[in-house]
């Protein structure tokens, strides 16, 4: 479909609409059967009162080990859900259907890249191997409340060690495997674990990423680190230290084949996930468990609408909170038989994502709008070589999909049947906030509307609700999976969720909110950047470039970038009698690369004598990057240092 026709949708506004056959088998149907609601409209009205909604949902999904008191403790900002009941995520996520009638279905379908250790795992093969793991864990002295570094790839044992640690009651905090030793060591050092579970090496684009020796660099100086469990991945010769690193599949092998899940409180941590904020070190999101379960589980079933016989496949990194909510906890709490690939989207080609569509029979497929636009290059001969049609129900998330990408996702994958399920959410909200139901009419670039029993709206700065004009995007009120507070630090989550609008969750998304209620979310509103569909904090990039001896001070933008998104433009002022050269351009990259990931590695660096501050000394990004994009400056009279502007503009 050519450009120009897109536009024209967009300008004629078209909405697709699902068929009345595939609407009426869906389970968000056939609750609202159940429920005498007949309409969209009545179920949002409905679901307005959203204790009883969430309660409604908790008795059909949740099992507790004790009744809660209550739906909901607001002590705002501190929310309480389910307080009193006893309750483990694990139960739900694995011991029920262990010992139930998904015990012989496959929890995982791992597809390893080379193809070298492919695999299924049962429900009760997966219950077998965690028990084993998390009574080892045990002998380490691994009990509640203690936290857990994981630094592991997409394979089946990632889930496995996150559910081991959950069954004892403890906090797992992963980081990324894409992420640097340095990024690991500051977030294990931040939630100060006691042990971390990692690989030798894996698999990425066809060579070995070395984990196990990142590992080691990161506990070099990691004081709480007791132990360093290593699962056996490709068999490389790794370093070995005696008295602290310990072979997985050895320490497993003896260990009895059950284990007892601790009963933790409702609102027990479940893991920590870092996240990206506007300045200072990363932010330990942390998240409970039964509040977790509940909207992770509840959003699974209605969006994407799990059914027994669907194999899903949510193609992100269990790194991420995506992978986190809808790869490990939400799925298995469904019962769903999933997938998880170890590798690049076009390795060995660009069609591998399809051959492995085909091969399983994916029928829900879950990814972001940058892959969308990376398969878009490669060219739809690709997916047309495989049988795509198993699939019947497609998902976005990460950054607004642009309209363009979305028209060729639904025509080239979805073969003009599948709904796009646009779902914004984010590591703090735990789950989808605003999305599409499968009933739900669809505008290409729209999310649509929130979530039954979560409430989002736009206000200005006064805190009105406006429509048509970009404004903050809010959560109104509390929801099951909202984060529960920044580790170690109530200020800062105080300050930067709840403290502009009085008990109101500020997102940091600047959004529109149109005639038809629905929501178009335009960006971030901060100083945070996305890459590829990730935050990566502007101050984590300038930061790991001023950590490079040869650097006085650097100032980070994103520009807009066809497949990633955003692409990293860093200005940097060198120290007195450092040459500027191209090689020292590399030699950062390279830097920020080993400091914080690749992922954050600048595609652009330009030398300058100094940066746009304010008097206070803060970096004026948005003076930087207007110019950056040959915009308006507007005024810059508050800033300290006005010439350095003109910095900017020669550095074009
Ligand atoms: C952006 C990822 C538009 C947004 C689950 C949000 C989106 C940030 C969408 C959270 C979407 C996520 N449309 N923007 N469908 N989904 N975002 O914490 O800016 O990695 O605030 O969570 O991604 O990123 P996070």
């Amino acid at each position: 479909m050519a450009e120009e026709d897109i536009t024209v949708l967009m300008d004629e506004k078209r909405i697709f609409k699902p068929s009345k056959d595939f609407v009426e088998k869906t389970n968000v149907k056939q609750w609202m059967k159940e429920h005498n609601i007949d309409s969209l409209e009545e179920l949002y009205k409905k679901t307005d009162d959203y204790k009883w909604f969430w309660k409604e949902m908790a008795d059909e999904i949740l099992e507790f080990y004790e009744p809660y008191d209550n739906v909901l403790d607001w002590d705002s900002p501190f929310a309480k859900w389910f307080t009193g009941g006893k309750y483990n995520i694990v139960h739900d996520a694995l011991d029920k259907h262990a010992k139930g009638p998904n015990k012989d279905k496959v929890a995982y379908y791992f597809e390893s890249e080379p193809g070298d250790a492919d695999k299924e795992l049962t429900y009760h093969d997966l219950y077998v191997e965690v028990n084993k793991l998390a009574n080892a864990m045990k002998k380490l002295g691994i009990k509640k409340g203690d936290r857990v570094g994981i630094y592991m790839p997409m394979i089946a044992e990632l889930p496995i060690a996150m559910l081991a640690t959950a069954k004892l009651g403890a906090v797992h905090s992963v980081v990324f495997s894409g992420f640097s030793a340095q990024a690991f060591r500051d977030r294990v050092n931040d939630c100060e674990a006691k042990l971390v579970i990692t690989c030798d090496s894996f698999y990425r684009r066809g060579k070995k990423v070395p984990l196990k020796s990142q590992t080691d660099e990161a506990l070099e100086d990691a004081p709480t680190v007791e132990h360093s469990i290593v699962y056996k991945r490709t068999g490389d010769e790794v370093d070995w230290t005696d008295d602290r690193d310990l072979w997985w599949n050895e320490i497993v092998k003896d260990e009895p084949e059950e284990c007892e899940t601790v009963k933790t409180d409702a609102n027990d941590p479940l893991f920590f996930l870092y996240t990206s904020g506007t300045t200072g070190k990363p932010k330990g999101i942390i998240h409970a468990h039964a509040g977790y379960a509940l909207g992770t589980a509840t959003t699974l079933k209605w969006v994407f609408d799990i059914k027994d016989d669907d194999v899903y496949w949510c193609a992100a990194d269990i790194g991420w909170i995506t992978g986190h909510s809808y790869i490990v906890y939400a799925p298995l709490i469904l019962g769903s038989s999933s997938i998880i690939y170890e590798g690049a989207p076009n390795h060995p080609g660009p069609d591998r994502w399809w051959e492995i569509v085909e091969k399983y029979k994916v029928s829900v497929l879950y990814t972001s709008p940058t892959s969308v636009r990376l398969f878009m290059k490669f060219g739809e001969e690709w997916p047309e070589k495989h049988n795509l049609n198993s699939l019947r129900l497609l998902g976005s998330v990460g950054e607004p999909i642009n309209p363009e990408a979305w028209m060729w996702y639904y025509k080239h994958i979805g073969g003009e049947k599948c709904q796009i399920m646009d779902t914004w959410w984010q590591t703090e909200t735990g789950h989808f906030a605003i999305t599409p139901l499968p009933l739900t009419p669809l505008k290409p670039g729209s999310a649509t509307k929130s979530f039954p029993g979560v409430s989002a709206d736009v206000y200005n700065e006064n805190g009105e609700p406006i429509t048509n004009a970009g404004g903050n995007l809010v959560l109104t009120h509390p929801w099951p999976g909202m984060l529960r507070g920044i580790y170690k630090n109530p200020e800062r989550y105080r300050n930067t969720y709840w403290s502009k609008f009085d008990d109101i969750y500020l997102a940091g998304d600047v959004t529109r909110k149109d005639s038809d209620g629905y929501f178009w979310i335009q960006g971030r509103a901060d100083d945070v950047l996305n890459v590829s569909g990730h935050r990566i904090g502007n101050s984590e990039v300038e930061s790991a470039l001023v950590s490079h001896d040869k650097v006085a001070e650097s100032a980070v933008v994103g520009k807009p970038h066809d497949l990633k998104g955003e692409s990293i433009t860093a200005y940097v002022v060198l120290k007195t009698n450092v040459e500027p050269s191209d090689a020292l351009k590399q030699e950062l990259r390279t830097h920020v690369g080993e400091e914080v990931g690749k992922i954050a590695r600048p595609d652009e660096i330009w030398f300058v004598t100094d940066v746009p501050k304010t008097r206070s000394g803060k970096i004026m990004r948005r003076v930087i990057r207007s110019k950056a994009l040959g915009k308006e400056v507007g005024d810059t009279s508050t800033l300290a240092n006005p010439e350095a502007v003109d910095e900017i503009d020669k550095a074009q």
